[in-house]
């Protein structure tokens, strides 16, 4: 390992970390990655939510889910499968029980982004619509990448169906509330899902969602996971993302002017450095939070003092200033 917990001297200026997701400004890229930290507060206690960039929420449905039965989540070495099956509390709770909480935490500063899932294209227009009439919500993120439930990945594997879908859900919503479509990597070619959801409307991309992959018990000769397959998170998916990331960056989201807010295995500050570079504006961290709760946070030091480190006054200034040898 490289020396991951440690920073650069200090930046003998002031850093601008503060980032600009079509149009919806945020203190800085560090978000939350759905699924990782439930609706809103129940991390409240280990790190000062205030300081994040954004708070996403774990997927909501219109109607309650139970998820999968357990075992739902097994360890991996460098990461983690989980198929959780997007147990939620469903739409109408959620806007009655969680949505205040995640108001209050948004007048300290976070944005807020509600992520959708559906059955089908009316599901993802009721939850989506639904969230976005909410002042308070500034983003919705479609989940179509799910590989956890049956349907999970219908949408997020079909360019034509994915735009289709993209373009009923932005019709559905308030204006000025941006429409983010967290892609999947279980595809061939994710330049061209990336394409479809932004033809149908999408106003930035994230991603990636988790890798298919299986863990086996070799004693009793079973899957690991109630489920058989899960997804793939955490440290050992990082390089793929990245790749994933600077190829979508360069053959479509740069030229759009649309943003993506990375994300997969972003545990220190180099990760989100790497990240950056390759072209994400947005970071999102999910496993690291089972190791540290206040991962998100303790990253904005390191990434100043990295900002200063390249010469720099702003972050934004690095998005996507990866030199690849071709270049
Ligand atoms: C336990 C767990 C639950 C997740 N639940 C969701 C979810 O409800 N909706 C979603 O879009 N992504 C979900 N994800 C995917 C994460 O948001 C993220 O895309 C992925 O884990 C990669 O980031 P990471 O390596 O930092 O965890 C989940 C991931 C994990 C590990």
């Amino acid at each position: 390992m490289t020396d991951t917990a440690t920073s650069p001297a200090p930046p003998a200026t002031e850093i601008d970390l503060s980032v600009d997701l079509a149009g919806l400004k945020l203190a800085n890229p560090m978000m939350t990655a759905s699924g990782t930290c439930g609706y809103v507060d129940e991390y409240a206690d280990f790190v000062d939510l205030t300081r994040l960039g954004a708070f996403v929420t774990k997927s909501i449905s219109p109607e309650v889910r139970k998820g999968n039965e357990t075992y739902r989540i097994v360890e991996t070495r460098g990461g983690m499968l989980n198929a959780i099956g997007l147990a939620n509390v469903g739409l109408d709770a959620f806007l009655r029980d969680k949505l205040p909480k995640l108001e209050a935490l948004r007048q300290q500063g976070p944005r807020v982004v509600v992520n959708a899932v559906g059955h089908n294209i009316d599901e993802f227009v009721k939850v989506a619509g639904s969230v976005a009439e909410h002042a308070c919500v500034d983003g919705v993120e479609l989940n179509v990448s799910c590989p956890n439930v049956a349907d999970g990945l219908v949408f997020g594997t079909n360019p034509p169906l994915l735009k289709e879908l993209v373009g009923h859900v932005r019709r559905a919503m308030r204006d000025d509330c941006k429409l983010i479509v967290k892609l999947s990597p279980n595809v061939g070619d994710i330049t061209q899902t990336a394409a479809a959801a932004i033809e149908g409307g999408a106003e930035a991309l994230s991603m990636v969602n988790t890798f298919n992959a299986m863990a086996v018990d070799i004693h009793k000769r079973t899957t690991r996971l109630a489920n058989g397959s899960g997804g793939l998170s955490g440290p050992a998916v990082k390089p793929m993302a990245i790749y994933l990331i600077s190829r979508v960056y360069r053959e479509v989201a740069r030229d759009a002017g649309v943003p993506i807010i990375g994300m997969g295995g972003i545990q220190y500050w180099q990760d989100a450095a790497e990240f950056i570079l390759a072209g994400a504006t947005g970071l999102a961290v999910g496993t690291a939070l089972f190791v540290d709760p206040a991962t998100p946070v303790t990253i904005l030091d390191g990434l100043s003092h990295w900002v200063a480190e390249q010469g720099c006054t702003s972050l934004s200034e690095l998005v996507g200033r990866l030199r690849l040898p071709s270049d």
